[in-house]
Formats: structure tokens, sequence, C-alpha cells
């Protein structure tokens, strides 16, 4: 209760949570098979930026010849670009075959901006987000600072100059990937699961006593959906 309050008013003061994410001790383990399976996304010799990197494991993810860079909040080592997603001003960065975000778009107060921006240096976008559909309760309690459904995280990205390309849940989380459709990087997402099948989702996280319902599914929600190319 007290987290949920404290991240209201932060979300209300534009401020992030450097309390919380300066110490490692707060970051797990269980979160590396959702990095695991966005590095199978990248495409060999890409060039690499990683925001909220943590503890860094995209590092020793990636498939050959990439170069990597992380940025986060604090300092994480390895040339760490220190940067606040949810700074005033954000800086201009070189361009990146592939920007990453794996547990982190939860903690941007203003996603739009953040998008935009990405527009300007990444190629590619790939991220982790914790929709709405699978995660309705204690959202604040955890953190997070905004609340998107599948639907509507994807088409702010389509509607702000990306290609939806990826969308696979991992756990409670959906994984994306995007194509930033004025980029001259030559660098591709790699995708090779086959487009799914599946077209109904059960929320099952309703209040008690409440019916499960079910709803017609974005493509994104599905097990698995990706494009070629
Ligand atoms: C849930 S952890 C994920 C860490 C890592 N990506 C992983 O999956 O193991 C969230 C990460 O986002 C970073 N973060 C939180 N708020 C941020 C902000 N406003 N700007 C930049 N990074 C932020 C934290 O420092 C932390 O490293």
């Amino acid at each position: 209760m007290r987290r949920a309050i404290a991240t209201t008013f932060r979300k209300l003061l534009g401020r992030s949570d450097y309390t919380h994410w300066s110490s490692l001790s707060t970051h797990s383990s269980k979160w590396d098979t959702r990095t695991q399976k966005l590095a199978q996304l990248i495409p060999p010799n890409s060039t690499v930026i990683e925001f909220g990197a943590g503890r860094l494991m995209l590092r020793d993810m990636l498939p050959e010849g990439c170069s990597y860079t992380p940025s986060d909040l604090v300092d994480r080592g390895y040339n760490t670009i220190v940067l606040d997603l949810n700074a005033k001003c954000l800086p201009t960065l070189a361009r990146y075959d592939v920007a990453v975000f794996s547990g982190v778009f939860e903690y941007v107060i203003d996603v739009p901006r953040l998008v935009r921006y990405l527009g300007d240096f990444a190629g590619n976008v790939i991220c982790s987000y914790a929709v709405v559909e699978l995660n309705q309760r204690g959202r604040r309690e955890q953190g997070w600072v905004n609340d998107y459904t599948s639907g509507k995280f994807v088409s702010l990205f389509t509607s702000l100059g990306f290609d939806y390309r990826f969308g696979q849940r991992w756990k409670a989380q959906m994984l994306y990937g995007f194509r930033n459709k004025t980029s001259n990087s030559a660098k591709h997402l790699h995708l090779t699961t086959p487009a799914p099948a599946v077209t109904r989702f059960c929320i099952s996280q309703r209040p008690p006593g409440s019916n499960r319902s079910c709803t017609t599914l974005h493509p994104s929600l599905a097990r698995s959906t990706s494009f070629p190319g």
C-alpha cells in the first residue's frame, strides 16, 4: 500500500524511483529468461543499446558480432549511459540497430514521448510490457506508472512510426518487436516463430465472485505472433 501511494505521487510529480532501483538487490534472476527471449530476436552484428540494463545480463546473451551499450538510471558499469527516461530533457544518442527494454516501460511516465524519442535513433525496438489484461490489479504497488492494454501499447508504436513485427507472451507479460519505418538500419529482427491460431483470450484475474470472461485477442496477445522481414 505504501509503495502504491508513493508511486502515485511520483507519477504526479514526474519523478523516477531512484531509491528502489539504485541497489541491484531489488533485481531478480527470474527476469533472465525474458532477457534471453528478447536476445533471440537480435540479428548478429547489430549495434545494441539496452535501457534499464540492470545486471547487464543481455550483454552475454547477444549473438555474434554485436556491440552492447547499457543505459540505466544509475551507473551499472561497462560505460553505462546514465539516463533517466522520465527526465525533462532526453539526450541525443548515436544511432543503434536495436534498442532493448526488458521490464522497463512500466516505469516510464510519458510513454508516447519515449516512443517518439526512439524514432530518432533506433532501427528496431524490442521490449517487454506487463499489459493490463494480464495484470489488472496492484500496478502502482509494483511501482508501475502506466496502464496500457496490449492493443493500446501496440497502436502507440504503430501510430508513431513503427511497424509491429513480433508479439509473444512471457509469463504474465508480453514481448514485442517493432521496426522503425524511417530507419536506414540494415538490421531486421530475427523472427523464426510461426503465426499462431489463437484468437480468444480469457481474463483469469477477475475480482473474487465475478465470472471469468473471454475477450477477442489482439494479435499481439497470441502466444507467439510474428511477421517475416
Ligand atoms: C525490472 S528492472 C529490469 C532490469 C533488467 N532489464 C532485467 O530485466 O533484468 C527495471 C530497470 O529499469 C530501470 N529504470 C527504472 N526506472 C527508470 C527510468 N526512469 N529511467 C531509466 N531506467 C529506469 C531500473 O534501474 C532497472 O534497471
